[in-house]
């Protein structure tokens, strides 16, 4: 069901609480990789144009009592400052007499970014008490944060429930569910999906519905050592999660040759940047050695079956491309989608990372800022962030 957009409703020097993603990383208390706060650039500058009161809520990483005073929004506001080129005021509440004040005061064209929604107990819990004092701060709800959408939260889901004001999508969101959307509801053929990541185990709904939807599906990273390990290969010390071989053998007899998987591997003698390694054929690995990466012949492979694509989905490393020894298998994939004629959609987290490093996230159709949540879009589950929103 599509859902109401910004644009259908009046902002006009309205009080705008924008729940936005701003979960990004931080490195020696500076934000550094602003992707998630540029993404949500349009939808802000929009409701300032429109002279709406801007209140921007989200949550950062995952404060417990130790890390919580590093996890505090003050970092996030600055970069935001900086990119629009005009003062954040950021607070240091969340709810509390010092936002109300400050929300209070404001004037059309105004914008605040309030403390991180995670330092209020009640945010996770999806606390009524708190989502109605989180309402109470406004006249129009905005969500723009698709990266939490599968979180039913207080800002996510709860301000929609305990309130009657209009509730409406973001810009981004509105992005990420046509991108996400229309690539697996009326993909042009052939649709190619490549899946890659540590684990099976946490791609078992989406692998069985791209398996239904896609033409091909490219296996590569660490899910398929447990694959190897299924057809009855010796994987040595490579990551392989036993639990899910019984899913892995269910997936490779109902597959058939839809599922392809690599010819050949990186493998080294340690999980080490500085590790010896050898490129060989895929099947028994020598004792003591590991997979850490897709080898050139598994490349060209899958290069041959991308060139005809029409619209490729992929979500998850071929390898632990965080170390350079072993990144080539997906920095391959990212050249060749970058090149291709096609709708080329990533998901988010780490194969959104890698294009990134890459330099390419301009080169693709859409390059999602959601990890978990484009993940759960894809196996097709409802996402609460989008569930709570008005029908359009
Ligand atoms: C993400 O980075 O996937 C989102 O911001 C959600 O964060 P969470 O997994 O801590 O809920």
């Amino acid at each position: 069901m599509a859902k109401k957009s910004v644009k259908d409703v009046d902002v006009r020097d309205k009080r705008v609480l924008v729940r936005v993603d701003f979960n990004v990383p931080l490195s020696n208390g500076k934000v550094s990789d602003d992707s998630r706060i540029r993404a949500a650039l349009p939808t802000i500058n929009y409701l300032l144009d429109q002279e709406a009161k801007v209140i921007l809520v989200s949550h950062l990483g995952r404060p417990t009592a130790e890390n919580r005073d590093s996890l505090r929004m003050a970092p996030v506001g600055e970069r935001l400052s900086k990119l629009l080129g005009r003062p954040v005021t950021t607070l240091s509440e969340v709810v509390g007499d010092s936002v109300t004040e400050a929300v209070d005061k404001m004037k059309a064209g105004d914008l605040l970014l309030l403390e991180n929604s995670r330092f209020e107990s009640g945010e996770k819990k999806n606390d009524p008490t708190l989502a109605k004092r989180l309402a109470a701060l406004a006249d129009v709800y905005v969500n723009d944060a698709f990266g939490s959408a599968h979180r039913a939260h207080a800002t996510t889901a709860g301000i929609v429930e305990q309130s009657d004001i209009p509730a409406v999508s973001g810009f981004l969101m509105q992005k990420e569910l046509d991108a996400l959307g229309e690539a697996l509801s009326n993909p042009d053929r052939p649709f190619v999906a490549i899946q890659g990541g540590a684990k099976i185990s946490d791609k078992v709904g989406v692998l069985d519905r791209l398996l239904t939807l896609a033409d091909h599906v490219l296996i590569g990273g660490g899910m398929a050592n447990t694959f190897f390990k299924a057809q009855g290969y010796d994987v040595a010390d490579s990551l392989v999660e036993d639990e899910a071989l019984p899913e892995a053998e269910r997936l490779l007899a109902s597959a058939g040759d839809k599922l392809v998987l690599p010819i050949d591997v990186v493998v080294a003698d340690d999980f080490s940047n500085e590790a010896q390694r050898r490129t060989m054929a895929a099947g028994d690995i020598p004792a003591g050695w590991r997979i850490l990466d897709i080898g050139p012949h598994t490349v060209e492979a899958y290069q041959s079956i991308l060139a005809d694509a029409k619209t490729v989905l992929w979500n998850g490393p071929m390898g632990v491309f965080e170390m350079s020894n072993f990144a080539k298998g997906t920095f391959a994939i990212a050249e060749t989608l970058a090149e291709l004629d096609a709708t080329t959609v990533v998901g988010g987290g780490d194969s959104a990372a890698a294009v990134a490093d890459a330099g390419l996230t301009d080169d693709l159709t859409h390059v999602s800022t959601g990890g978990g949540a484009s993940m759960e879009f894809l196996e097709g589950k409802t996402l609460p962030g989008v569930a709570a929103l008005d029908d359009a």
